[in-house]
C-alpha cells in the first residue's frame, strides 16, 4: 500500500476546516488511492471543538484516512507534513483597524513558518487560505527560506470557480463547458476576473465567451463586480461567510497542482511572481497556471487589453501597500 500523505490543516476548528476535511479524508484532495494521515491544528479556546472534529472524523470511517492528530501545539501540527492548508488566522473584527489585524497575522505567520521550515517534509507544499491571502503566504515565505519559494501559494480558485459559475450562468451552460478564466492579483476586492481567453465548449464547437458575450459592460462591469462582491453576499445569505465553496476550492487547488490541469486548460493560483506579465517580482499575485508533475508554471504569451492592464496594475498596487504595512508591522514589532 503507497505511504500515507501528511496534511496539515491549520485553523481546523473552523467553519472552513470543519468542511475540508472530510474532502481530504474522502480523497477529493489527493485521489482515491492516496491514503493520508490529517494533522489539525487549532488554538487553545477551540481544542476542545477541535477535538470535536477529530471525533467525527473517527466516526465516519473513512477507509482512505490512516490517523488524525488535532493539537494546539504548532511544532507537533508540522511534524513531517508533505502539504499545509493554512486555514487558521486572526479575524477582523468590528472596529479593528486594516494595520492591526495585518500585525496580528503577521505573528501567527511568522511563527507558523518556523515551525514549516523547521519540521515539515522536504518540498512540503504550502496553500494559504487565510485573509489576507496573498500577504499572509508572502510572510510565511519570507520566514521559510528553506521551502522553495515555488511551493508557497495563496488561494483564488474560488474566485476562479465564481467567475466560471457566473459565465456558465449568463450563457445557460454547463460549468465543465466553461475554461480558462483568469483571476489576476490580490484575494480581495481588487482582484480582477479576465474573461478575454475564456471559452465554451458547446456541440457547434469551442468558442470564445468574449464572442458569445458582446457586451462589454457585462463583461468589465457586472461580470467584475458579482465576483468582487461574492463573498459579501454569501455573508448578507448565511450571516456566515462562505465555507463549503471555500473548502471545495482548496481542494481543486491542490489537487491541481499535485495532479496537473488537462492539456490546454489552466487555473488561477496566487503564486510567487517572477516578473511575468510586468508584476513586480516577489510578490504573491494571482496568476493563470498550468500543472505538471507537482510543479505550477505561469502561463505566457496572453495578450492583454489596455483595460486589464489598468485592472491588473491596480491590484498589483494594492498588494504592493500591503507588503509595505506588512513590513512596517515587522519592523515595529522587532
Ligand atoms: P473561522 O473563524 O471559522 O476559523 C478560523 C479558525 O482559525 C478558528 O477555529 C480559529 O480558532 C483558528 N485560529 C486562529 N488563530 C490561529 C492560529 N494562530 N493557529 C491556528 N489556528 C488559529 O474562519 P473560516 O470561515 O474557516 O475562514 C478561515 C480563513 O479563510 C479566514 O481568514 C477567511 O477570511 C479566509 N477565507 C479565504 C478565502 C479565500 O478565497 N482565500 C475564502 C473564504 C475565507
Amino acid at each position: 500500500e503507497k505511504e500515507p500523505t501528511r496534511v496539515l490543516v491549520t485553523g481546523a476548528a473552523g467553519q472552513i476546516g470543519y468542511a475540508l476535511v472530510p474532502m481530504i479524508a474522502r480523497g477529493l484532495m489527493l485521489g482515491p488511492e492516496q491514503p493520508v494521515i490529517l494533522h489539525l491544528l487549532d488554538i487553545e479556546p477551540a481544542a476542545e471543538a477541535l477535538n470535536g472534529v477529530k471525533m467525527e472524523l473517527i466516526d465516519a470511517a473513512f477507509p482512505l484516512l490512516k490517523d488524525v492528530i488535532a493539537t494546539t501545539d504548532v511544532v507537533e501540527a508540522c511534524e513531517g507534513v508533505n502539504i499545509a492548508i493554512m486555514l487558521g488566522g486572526f479575524p477582523r473584527k468590528e472596529g479593528m483597524e486594516r494595520k492591526e489585524v495585518m500585525s496580528k497575522n503577521i505573528s501567527i505567520y511568522k511563527a507558523q513558518a518556523t515551525a514549516l521550515e523547521l519540521n515539515a517534509a522536504d518540498n512540503c507544499k504550502v496553500l494559504v487560505v487565510a485573509n489576507p491571502a496573498n500577504t499572509n503566504a508572502l510572510i510565511l515565505k519570507e520566514f521559510a527560506p528553506s521551502i522553495p519559494e515555488n511551493n508557497i501559494t495563496c488561494l483564488t480558485m474560488l474566485d476562479h470557480n465564481r467567475a466560471i459559475a457566473q459565465i456558465a450562468d449568463k450563457l445557460n451552460v454547463h460549468v465543465s463547458d466553461v475554461k480558462n478564466v483568469i483571476i489576476w492579483g490580490n484575494h480581495s476586492s481588487t482582484l480582477y476576473p479576465d474573461v478575454n481567453h475564456a471559452t465554451v465548449t458547446s456541440t457547434d464547437g469551442k468558442k470564445l465567451v468574449r464572442e458569445l458575450v458582446a457586451n462589454d459592460h457585462w463583461v468589465n462591469k457586472e461580470l467584475v463586480s458579482r465576483v468582487q462582491q461574492r463573498g459579501a453576499a454569501i455573508i448578507k445569505a448565511r450571516k456566515l461567510s462562505s465555507a463549503l465553496s471555500a473548502a471545495s476550492a482548496a481542494c481543486d487547488h491542490v489537487c491541481t497542482w499535485v495532479l496537473g490541469t488537462k492539456k490546454g486548460t489552466w487555473v488561477s493560483m496566487g503564486v510567487y511572481s517572477d516578473g511575468s506579465y510586468g508584476i513586480q517580482p516577489g510578490l504573491i499575485y494571482s496568476f493563470p497556471v498550468t500543472c505538471k508533475n507537482g510543479e505550477w508554471s505561469i502561463v505566457q504569451g496572453l495578450k492583454i487589453d489596455e483595460f486589464s492592464r489598468e485592472k491588473m496594475d491596480a491590484t498589483e498596487k494594492e498588494l504592493i501597500e500591503e507588503k509595505q504595512v506588512a513590513y512596517s508591522c515587522l519592523n515595529s514589532s522587532a
